[in-house]
């Protein structure tokens, strides 16, 4: 770029990238700066659909910055201010483009304050699923995975660039308003109740959530299992389904402490809908969303994520499998550890393409290797699950189970809130149990077609 804005203070600055080049989606997230904190003022009207909100969002410059991005799609901005001071902002397509009227240097923190409002959009995914803000018979929802929290707050919507958020969320009397980490306050006013939701541990954008509706609440203290309070939240008339499985929660999060070390939030609970308002769950983070009341194996697959996507995140989309492999063979394992197949057996049968063994082993797994999905539509689809999974059990068997579930646990621990690309893992899993995995990532990982030997 040539000549950039120079200003009295005597930054002059560059304008910052619209997108961080990411494989599938190249305009998700933006480049020059690391948002650090999300601050959200929402209000929420059930009747028009119609979201007013204020996003303050506090960032460090890491180059001197002339005009900065944020990701929004739809909505309409009313206003912008960086550090107190009006700024110009353009939109095109899903780019806010804010220009500070002072250029920012190279390693300062800021704030910029965005004020909009509108009926948030509902996102198609390129596979077709819905995601972004979706309206149910008594609320919303809000869902990010991929690209859909930018249908609800401006942000730097990629998983790399991860921040601490507040939410405050204020809705008619009569509705409950839930978001991910720990409620600060409740408080009804008038017509109103407001709730304050805190995430201290970083977190993806893609991982908050938002749902409003007439929810059965329930409440524990951290005096369980999981060791962290339990807030759940039921839609009207599947209270009693869901329950018995929610109950589980202390128990699930325990389990998972014990085999990927220690549960990484200070929080914990789950979020039930509608069967059918959404297409999928979600593990929104430390209250995963469930369209309908979750089996034991969704809970724990959902609550698996918590350690895999939601603590280690990834780096880009491309390294989805690290997700749905990891939280697959949380699946496998909790079965092994509770009478049912264990994750030989299960590998076993999904090798043999065996359905009566296992449903899902139908063999649309082997369609590409799970490190290398063709195109976005196909981040969530079976090879990114069962034969990522099935890589995780490769190297089980290669490393022996006492080596492998110390490689697992220091994997948690070295990336812990922070994220992490398949270059580090296979790299990581090699220098962790000592041994040479290229078997593994060459035929299992990478390579094309089922492998020719189990
Ligand atoms: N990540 C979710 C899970 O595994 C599933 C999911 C989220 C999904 N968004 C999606 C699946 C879009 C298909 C399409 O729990
Ligand atoms: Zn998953």
């Amino acid at each position: 770029m040539a000549v950039a804005g120079c200003t009295g203070g005597g930054v002059q600055g560059m304008p910052g990238a619209a997108g961080l080049r990411d494989p599938y989606f190249p305009k998700a997230g933006n480049g020059g700066y690391d948002a650090v904190h999300y601050g959200l003022t929402l209000d929420y009207a059930p009747g028009s659909g119609k979201l007013t909100g204020t996003a303050e969002i506090t960032a460090t410059a890491q180059q001197a910055l002339s005009s900065f991005h944020l990701d929004l799609d739809g909505m309409d901005v009313d206003s912008v201010d960086v550090d107190g001071k009006g700024a110009r902002f353009s939109r095109s397509g899903q780019e806010l483009v804010v220009r500070p009227a002072d250029d920012l240097a190279k390693g300062r923190t800021f704030r910029t304050v965005v004020h909009y409002s509108g009926v948030p959009k509902t996102v198609e995914d390129p596979d077709g699923s819905e995601e972004g803000w979706i309206e149910t018979d008594d609320g919303a929802l809000a869902v990010g995975e991929p690209v859909g929290s930018m249908a609800w707050f401006p942000g730097n919507h990629h998983p790399a660039d991860k921040a601490a958020y507040d939410v405050a969320i204020t809705v008619p009397r009569g509705y409950e308003a839930v978001s991910n980490g720990v409620l600060k306050s409740r408080t009804e006013n008038g017509g109103h109740t407001s709730f304050r939701w805190h995430s201290a541990e970083p977190m993806a954008s893609y991982l908050a959530t938002l749902a409003i509706g007439r929810y059965t609440v329930r409440t524990t203290t951290a005096d369980n299992k999981a060791g962290v309070p339990v807030y759940t939240a039921v839609t009207p008339g599947l209270a009693k389904k869901a329950g018995p499985v929610l109950d589980r929660i202390p128990e699930v999060v325990a389990w998972g402490a014990g085999r990927f070390g220690p549960y990484p939030f200070a929080a914990t609970g789950a979020i039930v809908e509608r069967d059918g308002a959404l297409g999928y769950a979600l593990e929104t983070q430390t209250r995963p969303l469930f369209a309908g009341a979750p089996d034991v194996d969704l809970l724990v697959h959902e609550l698996a994520h918590q350690w895999f996507g939601d603590s280690v995140t990834p780096r880009t989309w491309k390294d989805m499998w690290l997700n749905e492999g990891f939280a697959t063979y949380a699946e496998w394992l909790w079965e092994e550890d509770h009478g049912g197949l264990t994750a030989q057996e299960r590998f076993d049968a999904f090798y043999d393409e065996d359905t009566e063994a296992d449903p899902e082993a139908d063999g649309d797994y082997w369609a590409f290797p799970p490190a290398d999905p063709p195109g976005p539509e196909h981040i969530s689809d079976d090879p990114v699950y069962y034969r990522g999974a099935m890589v995780l059990h490769k190297i089980r068997q290669a490393a022996g189970d006492k080596a492998f579930f110390a490689m697992v646990r220091g994997w948690t621990a070295d990336h812990r809130h922070a994220n992490a690309s398949t270059e580090e893992f296979t790299a990581y899993a090699e220098r962790a149990t000592g041994r040479d995995l290229s078997e593994v990532w060459d035929v299992w990982l990478r390579g094309d077609g089922k492998p020719d030997e189990r």
